[in-house]
């Protein structure tokens, strides 16, 4: 996606060979017009899939992922990373590594919200390994729901997370993918149809 490429060529810093800073417009200060276009792509490269729900994880999932349930006329679902006082039953649970923290989450979803028959469209802001993506998919399996699709607004190509879920079947779309980083360098990769 062009616009998002300018974006992070203009906007995003190169903090070393695996880490890209993008706070401005994702990551903490959000751009909600690109938010809104993001959403329309993702809305379109899995169009006919008959969504009836999106889900994404706390915090930086929520922006893309409102935005593409906006678009498909859906609700969206954000796994919860920490305790809520409110999600007190009936909670679907899957164990997430972040590699980049070096920390184990476990992350939350009511039974209420993603339920047996749901096609589920999963979305997120980075995908690197791919942790986060199979921990959502393995909530979706714990209840029957279908995933249909994986939109990612950046992948780090040179990791192995999106490779993986594309080998394993899964539609994967990324609206930027990255290549290479080097400090104050960034390089995208070609971009690629799920
Ligand atoms: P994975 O999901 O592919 O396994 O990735 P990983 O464990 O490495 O990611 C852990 C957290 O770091 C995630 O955010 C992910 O979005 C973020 N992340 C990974 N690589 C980058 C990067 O190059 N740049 C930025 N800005 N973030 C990256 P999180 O902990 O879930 O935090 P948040 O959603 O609350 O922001
Ligand atoms: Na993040
Ligand atoms: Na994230």
């Amino acid at each position: 996606m062009q616009l998002l490429k300018e974006k992070i060529l203009n906007e995003g810093e190169a903090l070393s060979e695996t880490i890209l800073k993008v706070d401005s417009f994702l990551n903490h200060q959000m751009d909600p017009v690109l938010m809104k276009k993001m959403g329309e792509e993702f809305a379109k490269r899995f169009e006919g899939k008959e969504i009836t729900k999106v889900l994404t994880i706390e915090s930086s999932g929520i922006g893309p992922g409102l935005m593409t349930a906006l678009t498909l006329d859906v609700p969206l679902i954000f796994a919860r990373k920490r305790k809520s006082l409110t999600l007190t039953e009936d909670l679907i649970t899957s164990s997430v590594h972040s590699f980049t923290k070096q920390e184990t989450n476990t992350i939350t979803v009511s039974n209420k919200y993603i339920v047996p028959g749901d096609k589920v469209l999963i979305i997120d802001d980075f995908l690197a390994v791919g942790q986060a993506a199979r921990g959502l998919v393995d909530i979706c399996n714990q209840v029957d729901a279908e995933v249909v699709g994986i939109g990612i607004v950046i992948e780090k190509a040179f990791q192995d997370g999106g490779k993986e879920l594309r080998d394993q079947g899964f539609q994967v779309e990324s609206l930027a993918r990255i290549q290479a980083l080097k400090k104050g360098e960034i390089t995208f990769a070609e971009e690629m149809e799920g």
